[in-house]
């Protein structure tokens, strides 16, 4: 299990060549205290997804209430778990640390929007990117450049202040904005991952691929509409 896999790691030995049975006791509760730590850490970007939440929630009922409609189709928040944040440094062998996990795992909290086109996208990109509480600290543009297996989306690194007791704490979120077809892809993709645990058989792999290009050619096609429903605007259609 987990507890296995950390102890091998914190020893920097394989999982056949643990530390003396004497050494495990202290080593696991030391585990546990940073088990509680991280727990403790959730809080915070649980904050931080709820000041990123609250503007996003603003941009789309403001168009709703002005336009009666919103670029924004839905949005889904998700905090990783203690566990996975230690699986996720274990995996990646970031020390096991608060400041090194703080500094070097930045999807701890996570913001998925999904709009209906690629132009909507690019445009929620912006808007949030324009605000003056919110810096970017990173973006990779999936969809400028999809990944080998057909994977598209807009994702950015942002940090939001959250104002604390004792002060403002500086918290990274990971914004995942696509397309309802990008959504819809990512989220089969996913499935097929899982359920082949990584290594999926070649037509598989191809089929998936080319489902992509399906899906990029729906979102263009769509896309095309939009622009002859109302050629002028950015997204808006009221
Ligand atoms: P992680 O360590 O997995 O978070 O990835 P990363 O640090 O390399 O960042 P990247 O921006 O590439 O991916 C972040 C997240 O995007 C993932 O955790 C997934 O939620 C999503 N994602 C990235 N690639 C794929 C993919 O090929 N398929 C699917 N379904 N989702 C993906
Ligand atoms: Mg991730």
């Amino acid at each position: 299990g987990l507890e296995q896999q950390l102890l091998a790691r914190w020893a920097d030995r394989t999982p056949d060549d643990l530390p003396d049975p004497a050494q495990i006791d202290p080593m696991l509760a030391q585990l546990r205290a940073l088990r509680d730590e991280f727990t403790r850490l959730q809080l915070y970007y649980q904050f931080g997804i709820d000041e990123v939440s609250t503007k996003v929630n603003i941009l789309r009922q403001e168009f709703e209430s002005i336009h009666d409609y919103s670029p924004i189709e839905h949005v889904r928040t998700r905090l990783k778990s203690a566990d996975s944040l230690l699986a996720k440094a274990v995996r990646q062998g970031t020390d096991l640390t608060l400041p090194a996990v703080r500094a070097e795992i930045r999807d701890i909290a996570g913001i998925r929007i999904t709009c209906s086109f690629v132009s909507d996208v690019y445009w929620i990109a912006e808007m949030l990117s324009a605000q003056q509480d919110l810096t970017v600290l990173a973006t990779k543009d999936y969809i400028a450049a999809p990944k080998a297996n057909g994977y598209r989306s807009l994702h950015l690194i942002v940090e939001v202040p959250v104002f604390l007791s004792a002060g403002v704490e500086h918290i990274p979120v990971e914004l995942q904005i696509r397309t309802i077809a990008m959504d819809f892809w990512a989220s089969t993709e996913h499935k097929l991952f899982y359920k082949y645990r990584n290594e999926l058989p070649s037509h598989l792999a191809a089929e998936i691929e080319d489902a992509g290009r399906v899906a990029a050619e729906l979102d263009e096609r769509m896309g095309r509409l939009r622009d002859e429903i109302r050629p002028r605007d950015h997204g808006v259609l009221d």
